[in-house]
């Protein structure tokens, strides 16, 4: 890898960009794709395997639009290589729901009016289907502070924790 006079990285001539066989398992299924070692999970899921549930903001791990679960745990996936989810579980916003049921987060932000363009609510209701998970929606406070990595332009917060705050029992 070499740099470019504007500071972008590029591929050294003469060498091809190293790939790699990659087993991604994806709201259960499992499939095996030849992938760049530097295509990140977001760019895997949306232009390798079709899932556009999870969408690009920033793309440099500010904004949570991104946000989907590996192995249970919130990541936002612009951050992580494909290859590093190799032999893991991946959920995303498809993968919620059972049976042509929405997944009771879901239902929340349908019922609260929980976003305006819709565009950051995939990834706010994967943050909060695991931060119910890891028992951190206590109070709208807790709600919050556990959800400040999820960034709202059109500013549905308040909705937003009123959602959240109706799957934990909260009200
Ligand atoms: S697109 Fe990943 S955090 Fe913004
Ligand atoms: S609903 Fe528009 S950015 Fe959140």
């Amino acid at each position: 890898m070499d740099r470019t006079e504007t500071g972008a990285w590029t591929a050294t001539p003469g060498t091809a960009p190293r790939e790699v066989e990659t087993a991604l398992t994806v709201n259960g299924v499992t499939r095996s794709v030849r992938l760049d070692t530097r295509v990140t999970l977001l760019d895997a899921l949306r232009d390798h395997l079709g899932l556009t549930g999870a969408k690009k903001g920033c793309d440099q791990g500010a904004c949570g639009a991104c946000t989907v679960l590996v192995d249970g745990k919130r990541v936002v996936s612009c951050l992580m290589l494909a290859a590093q989810c190799d032999g893991r579980e991946v959920t995303t916003v498809e993968g919620l729901g059972e049976g042509g049921e929405a997944h009771p987060v879901q239902d929340a932000f349908a019922r609260h009016d929980a976003f305006q363009c819709g565009y950051c609510t995939p990834g706010q209701i994967m943050s909060a289907v695991a931060l119910l998970a890891e028992g951190r929606a206590g109070s709208r406070a807790e709600i919050a502070e556990y959800m400040s990595g999820n960034l709202c332009r059109c500013g549905a917060y308040q909705n937003i924790r009123s959602a959240v705050a109706d799957v934990a029992g909260g009200g």
